[in-house]
């Protein structure tokens, strides 16, 4: 896989779905009465397709492949066929689907949107070198421009049989692994996972999958210009009335600079900056997993960012937690016990 492509999601109210969008950055490029497309300023795809549905959900994951070719590999060694994609896409999917059930497709030769103005990185006076002199500082408050689609992190009760999965038919490598605190022999609980490009540096993480009670949709995050362009695009969210979810402060794992909001049908998006690059060579790491391990700095996760936010909130998560107990998966008591010591440390 070169990059992940874009994200699909299916959503009741599009016009509610494109004004939190063009908030917090995107650009529409298509808008029908079904369907609407929503890019950052960089070329390529669009970002995240919004299918007009009954519910909310998210579909799955657009994975782009290295060559062409390596889509028809796939589907030979899947057993699949390689379909068209419609036409305001173009190009090929092969559609997959990983253990925990998500629709997978990796996708070539799509239609090559060209680059939109950015924002441009603010000048820094850092310590003593002087790169501004007789010029203000005026961040607009405005929104955050999208440039590009970073990752996408998921959920599931299957977590290593569906890491390996993606390992084996994506070609993706891990970059961290976390584990639960006392669990270490248990192997990981969480991974963030690249794209293997060889000696071409690329995101920390495309991918982040952990072991959970559900197969879900946990968040994506996007990238904008600089940490100036995230807060003043998070002022402008705010004046609109959006909820903040977790914000502002900097990762450990992928170092970006962070801030997520809730959209209006609930699902968790992130805005990063000034996020790690890594090509081939290195071997993955190994951390305990907490909630405080989750930031350098910045406020403490949030109830809502680790989903236990509100009562009704709370009581889905229980339901899912029970039924998840019920089945025969990789969620079991030792891992509901990890968790609720991560979340609580
Ligand atoms: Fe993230």
């Amino acid at each position: 896989m070169h990059d992940l492509a874009w994200l699909e999601f299916q959503k009741p109210d599009l016009e509610r779905a494109e004004l939190f969008a063009q908030a917090f950055g995107f650009t529409t490029s298509m808008r029908t009465a079904d369907e609407l497309h929503l890019r950052g300023t960089g070329p390529g795809s669009p970002c995240v397709l919004v299918h007009r549905g009954p519910r909310s959900r998210f579909i799955g994951p657009a994975f782009r492949a290295a060559e062409a070719e390596d889509v028809l590999r796939l589907a030979d060694a899947t057993g699949r066929t390689v379909t068209p994609l419609s036409e305001s896409l173009g190009g090929v999917t092969v559609d997959l689907v990983d253990p925990s059930g998500a629709r997978v497709r990796v996708v070539a030769d799509t239609h090559e949107l060209t680059a939109l103005p950015t924002q441009q990185p603010l000048a820094f006076n850092v310590g003593h070198d002087v790169m501004r002199v007789n010029a203000t500082q005026r961040p607009p408050r405005e929104p955050a421009r999208v440039q590009r689609l970073g990752h996408v992190v998921l959920q599931t009760t299957h977590y290593l049989e569906t890491l390996n999965w993606y390992l084996e038919h994506l070609g993706l490598i891990v970059s961290d692994f976390l584990y639960f605190q006392g669990q270490r022999e248990r192997g990981p609980a969480m991974s963030f996972i690249r794209c293997d490009r060889g000696s071409t540096p690329t995101d920390h993480h495309t991918l982040a999958m952990a072991v959970g009670p559900a197969n879900r949709y946990v968040h994506s995050a996007y990238q904008v210009s600089d940490l100036d362009s995230l807060a003043a695009g998070g002022e402008y969210l705010l004046d609109r009335g959006y909820q903040r979810s977790w914000g502002i402060g900097r990762h450990i794992q992928g170092s970006q600079i962070f801030d997520y909001w809730r959209d209006p049908d609930g699902f968790l998006v992130e805005h990063f900056s000034d996020g790690d690059l890594f090509d081939c060579t290195l071997e993955p790491a190994w951390a305990p997993m907490s909630a405080s391990g989750l930031a350098q700095w910045g406020p403490p996760a949030t109830k809502d960012f680790l989903g236990m936010g509100s009562g009704r909130e709370a009581l889905r998560e229980l339901r899912a937690v029970v039924g998840a107990l019920r089945e025969d998966n990789e969620f079991d008591l030792h891992r509901l016990r990890g968790l609720m010591k991560a979340f609580a440390s």
